[in-house]
């Protein structure tokens, strides 16, 4: 049993530092096809976010249109009301994407989020969308979290 439980203990160690994708719901990609989306750390879900912490977000999407800029939108929803929810760059096109982007290409666009220390502490809802040139979506997905102190 002593070895059954160390394996546990070791399982949850790699579980902390390598990336999981999260469980999300597609929000409405337009001109984009997402195949997956990474929180770091996010070792269980609901995603746990500390105050005063940074997370990195990597999302892998296909595009299936060409554009020169991408511009991130993200909100926060709470009781189903979206509230803007600021991230340091909404430039995509500086956030992991080489731009212009190109039609039936994969790109892994990386981020972060800072959870304010004034946020209150409760269970949102995180919705992220990258929009294009015409401000379709390449993707739009959003991931239950629970902010604590
Ligand atoms: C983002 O995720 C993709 C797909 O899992 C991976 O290939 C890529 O290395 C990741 N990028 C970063 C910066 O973690």
């Amino acid at each position: 049993m002593a070895s059954h439980s160390l394996a546990l203990v070791l399982a949850s160690l790699v579980a902390v530092s390598v990336a999981e994708p999260v469980k999300y719901l597609d929000c409405g990609s337009v001109v984009g096809k997402i195949s997956s989306v990474d929180v770091i750390p996010c070792p269980k879900q609901p995603c746990e976010l500390r105050k005063g912490e940074s997370y990195t977000v990597n999302v892998t999407f296909t595009s299936d249109a060409a554009s020169q800029t991408s511009k991130a939108i993200v909100h926060g929803v709470i009781a189903g009301v979206p509230i803007p929810f600021p991230i340091p760059n909404e430039d995509g096109c500086k956030s992991g994407i080489q731009c212009p982007i190109q039609q039936q290409k994969t790109y892994s666009y990386v981020n972060q989020l800072p959870v304010k220390t004034e946020y209150p502490s409760l269970k949102l809802v995180v919705e992220w969308e990258l929009r294009d040139d015409n401000n379709k979506d390449y993707f739009c997905f959003k991931f239950p979290v629970q902010i604590t102190s």
